[in-house]
């Protein structure tokens, strides 16, 4: 049964796993019917070991006009929780807690007309939960959505973002139009190579994309990746004046540290 009670977590029950690679997965669970979230948002999710929880937090992957829950993992071999976590089957027991929070959503956000969803590795998550809110395409009118891996066979959503959003009964019309879907590689040949944030700095993202290179007036992005990857895009934001939304004001950028277990 969903919605079991723990000590501020609901229980709910593993739907189906799929393992992208050897190193990287998504899972789907039930989601109780008053757990409520803002695109974007992360929460605490994670088993019982021992009789205690052990949580970490994860980004949402799903939107939350969807009845079940969607996260996007890596898996650490000596990870105390994801050693665990990737073994999950169907009809398992995960505990969720019924706070989310984060920074990575749109009313943080001065308005604007370009959406930059910048990612490396599982930073992807919550930007896939972004690209399927309506309201991401009713505020801008592209929204570009990055994504950096070593390898492709690493560019998971991949088929999500270029062939069932396009064709989606409601969605389809916004994200044929407004999605722009950019995944780069920088460990082998594809047609992308490099890092996000040199292709940002040399101006070839632009280029190919075919936008204009950083507009204060018209830009705005949200970052999640590894602190290095967050680290380096901040320099290349603010040395554009761009500033980050802090303490409740709205800014031209967002960040939220992809959360990896060490
Ligand atoms: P690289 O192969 O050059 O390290 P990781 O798996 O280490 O998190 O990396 C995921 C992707 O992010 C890789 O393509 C990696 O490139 C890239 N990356 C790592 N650090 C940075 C950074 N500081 N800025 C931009 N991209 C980065």
């Amino acid at each position: 049964m969903p919605g079991g009670d723990m000590a501020g977590f609901n229980t709910e029950s593993v739907l189906s796993v799929h393992h992208w690679t050897d190193n990287l997965f998504s899972f789907k669970t039930t989601r109780d019917p008053g757990f409520r979230f803002k695109n974007g948002h992360f929460i605490m999710i994670g088993l019982e070991v021992e009789g205690r929880p052990l949580m970490r937090a994860y980004s949402i992957a799903s939107p939350n006009h969807e009845e079940t829950l969607e996260f996007f993992s890596i898996k650490v071999p000596d990870g105390p929780l994801t050693s665990r976590l990737q073994n999950i089957q169907a009809g398992d027991q995960i505990m969720i807690s019924r706070k989310p929070t984060g920074t990575l959503v749109l009313d943080h956000l001065i308005p604007g007309r370009n959406l930059y969803l910048l990612s490396t590795g599982t930073g992807l998550a919550p930007f896939i939960s972004i690209i399927q809110d309506p309201e991401t395409y009713e505020q801008y009118d592209k929204v570009i959505v990055t994504h950096g891996c070593r390898h492709v066979r690493e560019l998971a959503y991949e088929q999500l973002i270029t062939e069932d959003l396009p064709n989606h009964e409601y969605l389809g019309e916004l994200v044929r139009d407004k999605l722009i879907y950019y995944p780069t590689v920088t460990r082998e040949p594809f047609r992308n190579e490099g890092r996000l944030t040199d292709l940002m700095t040399s101006g070839k993202l632009f280029e190919d994309i075919g936008l204009p290179k950083f507009d204060l007036e018209q830009d705005r992005f949200m970052l999640c990746g590894s602190p290095s990857m967050l680290k380096d895009c901040c320099e290349i934001l603010d040395a554009q004046s761009f500033k980050e939304a802090r303490h409740g004001d709205q800014g031209h950028y967002v960040i939220e540290r992809a959360f990896v277990e060490k």
